[in-house]
């Protein structure tokens, strides 16, 4: 029985990674459904109905686990993907606002999330359960999933103009900068370029897939060698060049999905 993933596109490949090095005798299966992307601009109806879907053909192949790896559609779809399909296990991202609260000494954090994960309930609430921490400054940038979606390596220009998008967080002297998105984590080296050494970039990645483990472990068997199922609903020769050049997987052949 694999474990399911799905994402808006590439970026839960920031979580895969990890979990494929920690569960290397496991089946994976992943819907990239980059033909939409990015959700993060769409309404919820539209990332509720979308999740609904991949989840449909994620259980459809015989996933005994789904994980939703995309900050957006967790935020604001995970409770009800939840009560719909009671009897599957959901893992899914949400930023580390509350690490970044608990962890600043200046009072002041960045997060770079999608539009629909900061209008989200759950971020609301984590922000305000934990205000007295300190003030937390949202910075939407729905331009760096599609440089990550088109193919991940930037040019002069585009460095530029991610300095300038996370500008505002130099100027307000933040100690924390939460990667809200995960396909940020592609762009860690070139964030960090961009901000002063004492900023602590706070990526969870690494922690929710410790938590797939044990969710899965609880739920299944596993073979003697993992193997990587992909779909998309975009242009599969791209994604297989992608796939490679983001998580150094080669000799995968996406299959298409319906846009
Ligand atoms: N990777 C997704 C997330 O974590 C979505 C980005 C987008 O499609 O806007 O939010």
């Amino acid at each position: 029985m694999p474990i399911g993933f799905f994402d808006s596109g590439v970026g839960g490949l920031s979580i895969l990674r990890h979990t494929i090095s920690a569960m290397p005798s496991t089946d994976f299966i992943y819907i990239a459904d980059s033909a939409n992307c990015p959700w993060g601009e769409k309404d919820n109806d539209f990332i509720d109905n979308r999740s609904v879907e991949l989840t449909e053909f994620l259980l459809s192949k015989g996933v005994s686990v789904v994980v939703v790896a995309c900050n957006s559609a967790s935020t604001n779809s995970i409770e009800m993907l939840r009560k719909k399909f009671p009897k599957i296990p959901f893992v899914g991202v949400e930023p580390g606002i509350k690490p970044a609260l608990l962890q600043t000494k200046k009072g002041r954090v960045a997060v770079l999330a999608t539009r629909a994960t900061s209008r989200g309930e759950k971020f609301l609430d984590t922000k305000k359960r934990f205000s007295g921490r300190g003030r937390v400054l949202v910075i939407p940038a729905p331009e760096l999933v599609e440089w990550i979606e088109k193919g991940y390596s930037l040019s002069f220009c585009q460095r530029a103009r991610l300095a300038e998008i996370l500008d505002p967080a130099v100027q307000t002297g933040v100690d924390q900068l939460v990667l809200g998105c995960t396909h940020f984590p592609f762009l860690l080296s070139e964030i960090k370029e961009c901000l002063s050494e004492e900023v602590n970039i706070i990526d969870t990645s690494p922690a929710v897939s410790r938590r797939i483990e044990e969710v899965a472990k609880s739920v299944m068997n596993t073979n003697e060698n993992g193997t990587l199922t992909f779909y998309t609903s975009a242009d599969t020769n791209k994604m297989d060049k992608l796939l490679t050049r983001l998580i150094g997987i080669e000799n995968v052949e996406s299959k298409k999905i319906e846009k």
